[in-house]
């Protein structure tokens, strides 16, 4: 790839609307909180646990990232591993972010939500104020539990109801359908959350239709296997419903078997809302801007690829019209510039 597209990236204002922030947790930063916390890992060093990230699939690897959350017990700790990513993002020139938490992971261990969620915000506002980096939170229910353990959570989120901007839905997908979660949606709806889910990873086109039409979400997270369904894909073309694609985790996870396989390339050609996240980049191989160049370099991305990508990363998100406006026009200005 030439340095020109290599720095348009660089340069070009992004968003990332697909993360976890318990998927941010890198080794060297869970190795010290682990210390600080006197909580013993099954790993003697930075080094093992990185040789550990080897997937078979999507449950392969959530049971390594539930075990490396586990690590995780105070405010504090949400803090500093939301902080870090944020500083991360800041060099990347990420102006905004949505991310994922999944406070069930935490609250079913004995963390309070309180610890959870004001760690998190608390670093969210700092990195407002001090990194100029914007953001909104996103609580997932994790899929594999039932909908009664979703409604709790939701019952513990409502003091917080300010501070959380949408609702979403992952972890195990198979065998756990949007279905299962429609009452929640339809109360957290009607508190005012926005929702989004996890849908078409794993799961079947099925799945992306049922988070449409019975939760009601605003974007599909991966939604890469809709191609299984011709007219899905007419659907989401005409209703320009963002797909928030994560092209690193597909080939980790071996959705795909190798980048160059990815089929973002031929969504992006066909005008879906498609744009390029990092999920859980501690343990796929790389942050927001490896996922762009890697991804570039291997499906052959053009400049307006890159920029179409980057504008929709602002489209598909939750920031006002005003904002996006602004951060439209200052991507069209540097893209001008290349
Ligand atoms: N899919 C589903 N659940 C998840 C993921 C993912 O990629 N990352 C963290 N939880
Ligand atoms: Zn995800």
């Amino acid at each position: 790839m030439t340095d020109s597209l290599t720095g348009l990236i660089r340069e070009l204002p992004k968003t990332e609307l697909h993360l976890h922030i318990e998927g941010t947790f890198d080794p060297e930063l869970m190795f010290e909180i682990a210390q600080r916390n006197d909580v013993s890992l099954p790993y003697e060093s930075v080094d093992e646990i990185r040789a550990a990230y080897e997937f078979e699939n999507l449950q392969s690897f959530l049971d390594l990232y539930y075990a490396g959350a586990t690590v995780l017990q105070t405010q504090r700790d949400f803090h500093d591993l939301t902080w870090s990513y944020l500083q991360k993002m800041k060099t990347e020139n990420v102006r905004h972010v949505e991310i994922f938490f999944d406070p069930q992971t935490h609250t079913d261990r004995g963390v309070p939500f309180s610890e959870v969620v004001e760690g998190i915000y608390g670093a969210l506002n700092d990195a407002h104020g001090r990194l100029g980096v914007s953001s909104g939170l996103i609580l997932c229910f994790l899929r594999h539990l039932s909908e009664e353990a979703a409604f709790d959570t939701l019952e513990q989120a409502l003091p917080y109801k300010d501070w959380i901007t949408a609702v979403g839905l992952d972890s195990a997908e198979a065998g756990h359908p949007p279905s299962k979660f429609e009452n929640v949606f339809k109360a957290c709806r009607d508190e005012g959350f926005l929702a989004v889910a996890h849908a078409g990873e794993e799961g079947p086109a099925e799945y992306i239709r049922q988070a449409l039409d019975l939760l009601k979400v605003r974007r599909i997270d991966h939604g890469v296997r809709c191609t299984e369904d011709p007219q899905l894909v007419r659907r989401l073309k005409q209703e320009q419903i963002p797909l928030t694609v994560c092209p690193l985790s597909n080939v980790k996870l071996r959705i795909f078997d190798q980048l160059t396989d990815h089929n973002l390339k031929k969504l992006l050609d066909t005008g879906l809302c498609v744009m390029i996240n990092s999920d859980d980049p501690a343990y796929f191989g790389g942050y927001l801007q490896q996922n762009y160049i890697e991804t570039a370099e291997a499906l052959s991305l053009n400049k307006n690829d890159i920029v179409q990508l980057a504008r929709n990363s602002f489209i598909a998100s939750f920031l006002t019209s005003e904002d996006k406006q602004q951060h439209l026009a200052d991507i069209d200005r540097i893209a001008a510039r290349h």
